[in-house]
C-alpha cells in the first residue's frame, strides 16, 4: 500500500493505486462511517477511501462478488446486511460467530473474506471510557439492564459477558425474543446470571448500567417504562443512539442527576477496530471524535 506525502498537492485526488473501503446498507445515506473514516485515511496519508454503498437485501452476494472482483480491502455492513453476511465469509472471527453477525469484512489479496463483528468490543471500549467504568476488572460485580433484543443488543450483550459482567437482564416488547437472545449465549458463559423480562414493569432496582439499544426514543418518543426514580443515584444510562446526540432517555436520566453516555463513543470505538483490521494503522480516535462532534 502507497502512502501519499503530505506536501503533495495531490493527496486527496485519488489515483489507479488508491484502495477502496466502503459501508453497505438499506438505507445506508444517513451513515457517519465515511466522515469517520476517509479523514482518518488523511491524516495517516494512506491513499484509501472509503464510500457509502446502498446494496438491496437480495442483491448482496453478487454485491460481495463484485467487491472481490474489483479488489476492494474490506468494508462494513449495517442493518439489514450483517447477519445474512454470516454465509457468505471464507473465515469467521469466533465473536462474530458468536454474536451471529458480521460488521466489518476484510478481503485478502487472494479474494478470502474474513468477517468479524467489532460493535461487542466497541461498546466496551467505550464504556471504559466512562467516568466510574474506566476499570474493567471492577466490572464483575456490576448489575446490568440491556433494554432490547435485536441485533445491536445481541453485540453488547456479547461484549459485556466476555468483559466479565456476571450479572445481566435484558427486556424487551418481545419477550421471546430477549428468551432467545440469552438461551443462545448462556452455554458460552455459564457463570453468568442471565435473566430475560417484558419491557414493563422493569427490574430497575441495585442497577448499576442500563443500556438502551431500542430504537424507542429515535422519534422523540419518552421511554416511560424507566422510572428514574427506582434507579440507585450512582447507575449510569447508556444509550447507543449517537442522533440525536441527546435522546429523551438521556434527557431524563440528567434531569434526575444520573450519569449518561451516547453512542458516540461505541461507533468510534467499532470504527477504530475495523480501520486497524484493514490498514494495521491505529486511528487518531480524539482527532475523530472532535471532527465528528463537530458534525452531529
Ligand atoms: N452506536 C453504535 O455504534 C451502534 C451500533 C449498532 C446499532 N446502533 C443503533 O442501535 C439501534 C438498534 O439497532 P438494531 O440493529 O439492534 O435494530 P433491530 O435489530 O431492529 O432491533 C430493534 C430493537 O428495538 C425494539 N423496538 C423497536 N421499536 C420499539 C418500540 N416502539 N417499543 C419498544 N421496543 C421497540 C425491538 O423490539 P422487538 O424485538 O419487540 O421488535 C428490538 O429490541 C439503532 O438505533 C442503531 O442505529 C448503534
Amino acid at each position: 500500500m502507497s502512502n501519499i506525502a503530505f506536501d503533495n498537492p495531490f493527496a486527496h485526488i485519488p489515483n489507479a493505486q488508491t484502495r477502496l473501503l466502503g459501508v453497505i446498507g438499506h438505507p445506508v445515506a444517513h451513515s457517519l462511517s465515511p466522515a469517520l473514516h476517509n479523514p482518518a485515511l488523511a491524516w495517516l496519508g494512506l491513499n484509501m477511501r472509503y464510500l457509502a454503498f446502498h446494496v438491496y437485501p437480495e442483491r448482496l452476494p453478487e454485491a460481495v462478488r463484485g467487491f472481490v472482483a474489483m479488489g476492494m480491502r474490506g468494508f462494513n455492513a449495517t442493518v439489514p446486511h450483517k447477519e445474512a453476511l454470516l454465509p457468505l465469509m471464507d473465515w469467521l472471527d469466533p465473536l462474530a460467530e458468536r454474536i451471529g453477525a458480521v460488521n466489518t469484512v476484510a478481503i485478502d489479496p487472494d479474494g478470502l473474506l474474513r468477517g468479524y463483528n467489532t460493535d461487542a468490543q466497541g461498546f466496551t471500549d467505550a464504556l471504559a471510557e466512562t467516568e466510574g467504568w474506566r476499570s474493567s476488572t471492577e466490572w464483575g460485580d456490576r448489575s446490568v439492564l440491556v433494554l432490547g433484543a435485536g441485533g445491536a443488543a445481541r453485540g453488547v450483550v456479547v461484549g459485556l459477558l466476555e468483559a466479565g459482567i456476571r450479572t445481566l437482564t435484558v427486556a424487551n416488547r418481545t419477550l421471546a425474543r430477549a428468551e432467545q437472545l440469552l438461551a443462545d449465549l448462556a452455554p458460552h458463559y455459564p457463570q453468568a446470571t442471565l435473566r430475560a423480562v417484558p419491557q414493563e414493569p422493569l427490574p430497575l432496582e441495585g442497577v448499576d448500567l442500563l443500556v438502551n439499544t431500542t430504537l424507542l426514543g429515535l422519534a422523540g418518543e419518552e421511554m416511560q417504562m424507566v422510572e428514574m426514580d427506582r434507579l440507585p443515584d450512582t447507575a449510569l444510562i447508556y444509550d447507543i443512539v449517537y442522533a440525536p446526540r441527546e435522546t429523551p432517555l438521556l434527557r431524563a436520566a440528567k434531569r434526575r442527576g444520573l450519569a449518561v453516555q451516547n453512542g458516540l463513543g461505541m461507533l468510534i470505538h467499532q470504527g477504530r477496530r475495523g480501520f486497524k483490521i484493514w490498514t494495521g494503522e491505529e486511528m487518531p480516535v480524539e482527532r475523530v471524535r472532535a471532527r465528528l462532534l463537530g458534525l452531529l
